[in-house]
């Protein structure tokens, strides 16, 4: 009678297969194109750029005036020390398509208003206002371009805090004017973030819009769908961000690591390596590069990306503390690629007490150990026939062995893997576990019998 119970309960306990959990909530005005969408579901990391004359003395990007630390004409004129004298676009293509990240998103535009390209719909920019002289973006972009492997994200913020015809400048400042008493002129600043559009579209198609500062306006005074839907009508690969009043394709939460799942089928977490977006001398608050690797393993765990943020000095060179965590970065992904690209969401934490994802085929099950376990590694229901289970990137196999399986029960047994110390990796270990068809899982309460029966 106990076991037949047990059986019947076991029938209509839900088995959860790891492949279905993708879905979620979009953005809540957009239909979601998942085939436009593949590359970025599969890219894991990606490198963000913050370079603009912030970077010269080091105060936050276009805040630091914004929330009054330093005055508007005090921010501006680190432009005349901007000099991009070391600057070395094939390095810093070379950094990131070594790292393993598979886009890069980069400031074309802050909220400070300089284009790092050579804009024809107004005078600031890096080419009329700094010593560079120069148009910076497009070097960086064809040396990106050539390589090939990296995707393409262009960073533009719709707030121009120094534009003539955006309502504000300071936080707190009086505002310039009213947009619902002049429409005529919020409209002629709606129009230059057009042609700077139609600019950055022209010259680099880019395959990603990362915009950011919708915050400001509404939908409707930015008139975010006929932006979008024009950009879309340029070129329909193209991706966009959340920032843009409900537009989006994906969701892009910042620096606080997710602890549960986002609701979006895709997103990003963007992240600084120290406590700042751009170069800032004294923050030297920096992340290791394992403790960086950690965040990228939660977030493939959680079935998103890690857009990782670098900021480059006036001069153009890139901080050591950053250089080596692309570098860290580069040496783990390539070694653990199979268990990085083409990857899914893994499994619910009740199962094992480590960061997992699931191979797109749905027959790996990859663990991520960012420590040095004391004892066996220990995973509970898994309802597959095991055929393998390897440590990616070595040729030590691991001993393991299944306790507790039970020839009358349904509840699998669990599964213990001895990882040997010399099939450690220096920052994080990855188990794969190859099963005879797609990962599932028994979710039930074990030997149920009910109280009241
Ligand atoms: C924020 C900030 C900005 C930064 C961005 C990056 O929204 O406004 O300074 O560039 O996030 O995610």
């Amino acid at each position: 009678m106990r076991k037949f119970l047990t059986y019947c309960l076991l029938a209509i306990i839900p088995v959860l297969t790891s492949c279905s959990q993708g879905a979620g909530s979009v953005q809540e005005n957009m239909p979601v194109d998942t085939a436009k969408m593949q590359w970025f579901d599969n890219a894991k990391l990606g490198i963000f750029i913050h370079w603009g004359i912030y970077a010269v003395d080091g105060v936050s990007e276009s805040w630091s005036f914004h929330n009054g630390y330093i005055s508007h004409e005090d921010y501006m004129a680190q432009a005349k020390r901007f000099t991009a004298s070391s600057y070395d676009p094939e390095a810093w293509a070379d950094l990131i398509a070594g790292s393993g990240a598979k886009y890069t998103v980069i400031t074309s535009k802050h909220h400070d208003g300089v284009a790092l390209w050579d804009t024809k719909a107004d005078d600031k920019s890096l080419v009329k206002m700094s010593p560079a002289a120069r148009d910076v973006l497009t070097p960086f972009v064809d040396a990106v371009r050539r390589r090939g492997g990296v995707k393409l994200g262009l960073y533009y913020s719709l707030i121009d805090w120094s534009h003539p015809d955006y309502p504000n400048i300071y936080r707190n400042g009086p505002a310039k004017y009213d947009i619902a008493a002049e429409p005529e002129r919020w409209q002629k600043f709606l129009d230059f973030i057009t042609a700077q559009l139609d600019e950055l579209t022209a010259q680099y198609k880019p395959d990603l819009w990362w915009f950011d500062g919708d915050w400001e306006q509404s939908a409707e005074t930015w008139k975010a769908k006929e932006l979008t839907d024009k950009l879309r009508s340029d070129n329909p690969a193209c991706i966009i961000n959340s920032r843009i009043q409900g537009y989006g394709d994906y969701g892009t939460p910042e620096i606080g690591v997710p602890v549960v799942r986002p609701a979006d089928r895709y997103w990003e977490l963007c992240y600084t390596i120290n406590d700042s977006w751009g170069f800032q001398h004294k923050d030297l608050n920096f992340k290791s590069p394992q403790m960086v690797l950690k965040t990228l393993v939660d977030c493939i765990s959680n079935g998103g990306n890690l857009l990782l943020d670098i900021g480059p000095r006036e001069d153009g060179s890139i901080p050591e503390e950053e250089v080596a965590v692309l570098k860290e970065l580069g040496r783990w992904t390539s070694k653990h690629s199979e268990a990085v690209y083409n990857t899914r969401a893994g499994i619910p934490g009740d199962h094992v007490k480590a960061y997992t994802s699931v191979s797109t085929a749905g027959d790996v099950l990859y663990i991520y150990l960012p420590y040095k376990p004391i004892g066996p590694v220990e995973v509970k229901g898994l309802v597959d026939n095991i055929k393998k289970v390897r440590i990616v990137g070595s040729d030590i196999a691991p001993q393991w062995k299944i306790f507790n399986k039970l020839s009358w029960s349904e509840v699998p047994g669990l599964l213990e893997i001895t990882v040997p110390d010399d099939a450690l990796d220096s920052a994080i270990t990855v188990i794969a576990i190859e099963t005879d068809g797609p990962v599932s899982l028994y979710r039930g309460s074990g030997q149920v019998i009910t109280m009241n029966e």
